[in-house]
């Protein structure tokens, strides 16, 4: 089953260079609407978690420390399809190999430093929103 909501984070690169609101821009353009936001930063604990998944993968070390090393927004993102939609929105991971228009061939350099996380699943979608953000702060 497709829900419409998704998860995604603007990485330390994409926030430390400017580019919060050229991202936001484009997430507002393409129809996502915001249901919650936050700006935070996470610690190596709580990045190490939220990666969890990847904990066996052999960047997972270079992964946790990039995502501990300075401030991310995190939001949770309203749309038809939304996870789906917002993939195709963001690019592939790679920004090399991501297509022109995309989020992360704008505004990203590497594979580590892509700009922008986005949920591939809508349970992980649920689980990513429910680390950041209480019933209370969704809207
Ligand atoms: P993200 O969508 O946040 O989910 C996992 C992240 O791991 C991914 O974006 C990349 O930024 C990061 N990563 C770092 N190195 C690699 C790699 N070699 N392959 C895939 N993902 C990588």
């Amino acid at each position: 089953m497709t829900t419409n909501r998704t998860f995604t984070m603007i990485k330390p690169d994409a926030v430390g260079n400017g580019y919060i609101g050229g991202i936001l821009k484009m997430m507002n353009e393409a129809g996502f609407r915001i249901v919650a936001m936050k700006y935070t930063k996470l610690s190596s604990e709580m990045a190490g978690k939220f990666y969890e998944v990847h904990k066996d993968r052999p960047f997972y070390g270079e992964l946790v420390e990039f995502m501990s090393s300075g401030p991310i927004v995190a939001a949770i993102l309203e749309k038809t399809n939304a996870v789906a939609d917002f993939r195709t929105l963001i690019g592939a991971t790679d920004p090399t190999k991501a297509d022109a228009g995309t989020i992360r061939k704008t505004y990203a350099k590497s594979i580590s430093a892509n700009a922008v996380h986005g949920s591939d699943s809508d349970e992980n979608a649920q689980i990513e929103g429910d680390f950041f953000f209480s019933k209370l702060e969704r809207f």
